[in-house]
């Protein structure tokens, strides 16, 4: 890789930067390493608070030897992010400004939300919310498609101390019980459908079919308030436009769907619950620590975590990446691509930017809907400046060539964002070339769910980049290199990446299980951090994350496990063993690659490969599908039984190369797989 070579600033960013210069970052870096205190606390001033902290500032244990783990920031102050989001810039004389402007997956759906408007419709929701019983601690479920009511719910929550768990529209309706029972949901929000490109999806549908699957685990959904989205939209007056499927109405069809199984105690329309509500509704003020919400993650176990986060860290540390990372300025049109069903939508599309008084696209759609040239269609539309996107859309897009990018103007951009996966050098270079038209910065962004926000980047003004490299930590956190035996690798290197200490947005606990929260992030190293996620650091004291380490597999930006996977495709009666590993795969990053093993006498058919696709659809979701299936005789094992990934991942890849397999009980197994290796997509 092209260590040597640096992509300087762009010289018109750098006046007015909020961090100009290498040495201006340099100081603030040392600032919030030497005297965190100072360097949160001045941040902290600016935010509103009802009652300052009382307890040490920062306060924590890393080293799960010495006792339990525990972070806590500015203990015993109070506050309230929504306040901090909202009423603030109200109050600030920013009532009339655009929060959003929401584009819908048809071009020709679109609206918009003032701050002002914002604040009306969050303190609505948060008092129908509170009529309806979910009160301070409570655990609202939130199952909704990428519209404005996603972000008032979200606010709301916050606003009367609920946690907010969302739920990605994705999901399949096990998937979705699974995380409702988990979190003990008795509230959930959703809405009746939505369209994403030419298919519509029957939200509704699924979490009738989840709240099903609650209540045969003697958990009952109390009350779901409903979102009636579809008739608004441009697709109900045109039927005909993307029906596919030979469905002459969708539209008319799904809301017929929503009013067949309407369960008049339990269900609600959202337009009901916000007619009869409060006006206003004052905030609840919160401990720094209370919590604010709960976004599940993959674990490599298989089930998934529920990654907590509290109120005052997790507000600081979204705020200050947001500000510094995309160099926020009021004059700036920002856009993230994310659902706000991942933590990338949490932190950058509602909570960075909107406490920093920020103007938004939010997007409902597809970058491929109706065609590729959608993104920079609607970045000329809105005359977006700081964009922000993950590696598996831009290599997408980049395959469609240049010209459908270059004959937009794309003029307003200055900064161009980087998430959810490895980038590699090409996809970096035609992003800053084409996209950027060489005049922008791009910021590689590393951070994971469990980080709150940005822990790897560098910024758009000061650091002088090298593509596919996520370059230097955030303010406040301090990354180190180690071995497999934990001893610190000093200089130039690979290693686990892991984090020394806290910085105000890292996770306080896994939902309702600290010992996993413990033994997974804690336990390998005392005393770090682990992220689970490999990294080398070059002569130049750059970080290039390599990836994961463990059993995770990252397709187009979603962390799923291997684990995850294989328990699903076990369930099929066909099957009696299943291995899943990651192959490289050139737009999405890495591809699901399935290795099976049939019960004795069990046919290896197109059906079976059907159901087994199917089988991970009804479990997880479409996004974590197999893309690969091969049939697998026997798996290569250990003498102690313990599968081999390391050689399904060669075998994967039609590398002969195995390695050392000297510990492997029977090497017959690995002729056998190459035979019936499958290099066909499926
Ligand atoms: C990967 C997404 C390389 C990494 C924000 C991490 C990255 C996992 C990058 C977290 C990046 C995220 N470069 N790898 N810039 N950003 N990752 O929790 O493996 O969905 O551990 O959070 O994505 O995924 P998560």
């Amino acid at each position: 890789m092209a260590d040597g070579v640096f992509v300087p600033p762009p010289p018109r960013l750098v006046e007015g930067a909020h961090c100009s210069s290498m040495q201006q970052y340099n100081d603030m870096y040392k600032q919030s390493i030497d005297d965190p205190e100072a360097f949160w606390g001045a941040i902290a001033d600016q935010f509103y608070w009802k009652e300052r902290h009382t307890g040490k500032f920062c306060d924590y244990n890393f080293d799960a030897s010495k006792g339990k783990v525990f972070i806590e920031w500015m203990r015993g102050a109070k506050t309230n992010i929504c306040y901090n989001a909202l009423d603030r810039h109200v109050q600030g004389g920013h009532a009339d400004r655009v929060a959003f402007f929401w584009e819908g997956n048809e071009p020709a759906d679109e609206d918009r939300l003032t701050y002002g408007q914002l604040l009306e419709r969050v303190q609505r929701c948060a008092s129908g919310l509170r009529a309806l019983g979910v009160a301070r601690g409570h655990c609202v479920a939130v199952y909704l498609p990428m519209i404005p009511e996603l972000v008032v719910t979200l606010l709301a929550c916050a606003r009367i101390g609920a946690v907010h768990s969302v739920v990605f529209g994705g999901f399949s309706a096990d998937a979705l019980a699974d995380r409702v029972l988990d979190a003990k949901c008795d509230v959930m929000v959703t809405s009746d459908g939505f369209w994403r490109g030419n298919k519509l999806v029957h939200l509704k549908e699924i979490a009738d079919h989840a709240a099903e699957l609650c209540a045969a685990r003697d958990h009952r959904l109390r009350r779901v308030v409903v979102v009636r989205h579809l008739p608004r939209l441009h697709q109900h007056q045109h039927p005909a436009n993307g029906a596919g499927g030979g469905d002459a109405q969708p539209a008319k069809r799904a809301q017929f769907d929503v009013q067949a199984s309407w369960d008049a105690a339990r269900d609600l329309w959202w337009e009901d619950m916000m007619s009869e509500a409060a006006l206003e509704c004052e905030p609840e003020w919160m401990d720094a620590e209370d919590p604010l919400f709960m976004l599940y993650t993959s674990g490599s176990t298989g089930k998934p975590k529920g990654v907590l986060h509290t109120t005052a860290g997790y507000m600081l540390y979204a705020a200050t990446t947001f500000k510094y990372t995309f160099d926020y300025h009021l004059e700036d049109v920002y856009w993230c691509t994310a659902d706000i069903g991942w933590i990338t939508g949490h932190s950058y599309v509602a909570y960075g930017p909107m406490l920093n008084c920020a103007t938004s696209v939010m997007f409902e759609g597809s970058p491929f809907y109706p065609s590729g040239e959608r993104p920079w269609q609607i970045i000329d539309k809105y005359k977006v400046s700081k964009f922000y996107t993950a590696p598996t859309a831009i290599r997408a897009l980049m395959r469609l060539g240049d010209d459908i990018v270059t004959k937009h103007s794309r003029q307003s951009l200055k900064v161009l964002g980087s998430v959810g996966e490895p980038i590699n050098p090409e996809a970096w270079l035609w992003y800053h070339r084409v996209v950027g038209g060489g005049r922008c910065a791009v910021v590689d962004t590393f951070w994971q769910t469990e980080t709150g926000g940005h822990v790897l980047t560098p910024l758009p003004a000061a650091t002088p980049t090298k593509p596919g490299s996520a370059c230097r930590p955030f303010f406040g956190v301090q990354p180190a290199l180690l071995d497999e035996n934990g001893a610190e690798i000093a200089g130039e290197g690979e290693g686990y990446l892991v984090f020394r200490r806290p910085w105000p947005g890292i996770m306080r606990t896994v939902y309702g299980n600290h010992q996993r929260f413990e033994t997974t992030y804690f336990k390998k190293f005392n005393g770090f951090y682990c992220t689970g996620d490999g990294a080398r650091r070059d002569a130049d004291g750059y970080l290039w994350v390599t990836g994961r380490i463990d059993d995770m597999l990252n397709v187009s930006g979603h962390l799923l496990s291997t684990a995850q996977i294989e328990s699903a495709l076990i369930e099929h009666p066909s099957v009696s063993e299943a291995a899943v590993v990651a192959v490289p795969h050139s737009i999405k990053g890495e591809a699901v690659y399935c290795f099976i093993t049939n019960k004795q006498g069990e046919p290896w058919t197109d059906e079976l490969r059907k159901e087994l696709i199917l089988k991970v659809r009804e479990r997880i979701g479409a996004f974590a599908a197999p893309d690969y299936l091969q049939c697998a005789p026997g798996l290569p094992k250990t003498r102690s039984g313990k599968i081999m990934r390391r050689v399904l991942r060669k075998i994967a890849q039609d590398d002969r190369d195995l390695g050392d397999v000297s510990t492997m009980a029977d090497e017959s197994v690995i002729a056998l797989l190459f035979q019936h290796r499958t290099a066909q997509l499926l």
